[in-house]
């Protein structure tokens, strides 16, 4: 089986390095990649010994599964003009493109293509990326199995039903940058109170590991596990209400709903 990436950025040299070199699940010779300029892909492919191509019609050509991995408002400039050579071919086309719904891109593509829309995160540099995936009508079982199997190889996969798909994105995606936000504001506090940044931002970044291992791994829930660090008039519990009496829950949910809202008119523009 063959697999061709339009795009050759941050995200498709995830993927691709994921495939390859990171897990070695697929070699680079069934892999065809061109991107606009042609330096990124040649450099990616040179990287995982994939195969280079001067331009789409010849990766579609060698393509049983098909990456759109272009920035969403590419999608409308190529695909009018690429859509009856991936009819032709008929492969299994996967779109990354951030708040591109399937009906968007069945839109682009001819009647009764098969596409698959998939959402990473950038924590797939290093094999971690939260991905939801959801597929529409006309794509097999076999074709599904085959699109989760590239994604595992950058991390977990959930199916995700196509409405819950902003709700997704912002909870497995856009939440990555809120993480890193909670983890560099908690060790510029420690650095205020005389820690070295480095070493702040080590220890900080362990405890969010090893408390998101303690809600997966022991499938702990977390307010018993809030009341288990907070003790009767200690210091857990001043913390716990500052952040509550400053809205960190309010801002959350704040944040979440803006994150939502700007998806969903993403994928509402054309
Ligand atoms: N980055 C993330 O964290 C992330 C997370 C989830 C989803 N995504 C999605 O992943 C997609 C790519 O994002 P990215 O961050 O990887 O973008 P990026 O780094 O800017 O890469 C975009 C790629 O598209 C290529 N390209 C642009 N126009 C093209 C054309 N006409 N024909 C062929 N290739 C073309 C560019 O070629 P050149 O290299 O020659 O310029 C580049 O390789 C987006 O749809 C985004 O929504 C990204």
């Amino acid at each position: 089986m063959n697999f061709g990436f339009i795009g050759a950025g941050n995200m498709v040299s995830a993927i691709v390095k994921g495939m390859t070199t990171g897990t070695k699940s697929y070699e680079g010779s069934c892999i065809y990649i061109t991107s606009k300029s042609g330096t990124s892909a040649q450099e990616l492919a040179k990287i995982t010994s994939a195969n280079y191509c001067k331009n789409a019609q010849e990766v579609i050509a060698a393509s049983d599964i098909l990456i759109l991995g272009v920035k969403p408002h590419i999608l409308p400039e190529i695909l009018p003009q690429l859509k009856k050579e991936i009819a032709s071919k008929n492969p299994l086309v996967i779109s990354i493109a951030a708040g591109k719904t399937l009906q968007y891109l069945e839109s682009l593509l001819q009647p009764q293509t098969p596409i698959v829309r998939v959402m990473p995160n950038i924590n797939a540099k290093i094999g971690a990326s939260t991905t939801g995936i959801c597929k529409n009508a006309f794509v097999t079982e076999k074709q599904l199995s085959d699109a989760k199997s590239i994604f595992e190889t950058i991390g977990s996969v959930t199916e995700i039903a196509e409405e819950q798909f902003s709700v997704f994105s912002v909870i497995g995606g856009a939440s990555v940058a809120f993480a890193y936000l909670y983890m560099d504001a908690l060790s510029r506090a420690a650095l205020k109170a005389g820690m070295p940044k480095k070493q702040a931002l080590e220890i900080t970044a362990q405890t969010v590991l090893g408390s998101a291992k303690m809600i997966l791994e022991a499938k702990e829930e977390p307010w018993p596990l809030i009341d288990q660090v907070c003790s009767p008039a200690g210091t857990t519990i001043e913390g716990i209400s500052t952040l509550q009496e400053n809205g960190f829950e309010s801002t959350l949910t704040k944040a979440f709903d803006a994150v939502l809202n700007k998806d969903k008119w993403i994928g509402e523009k054309k």
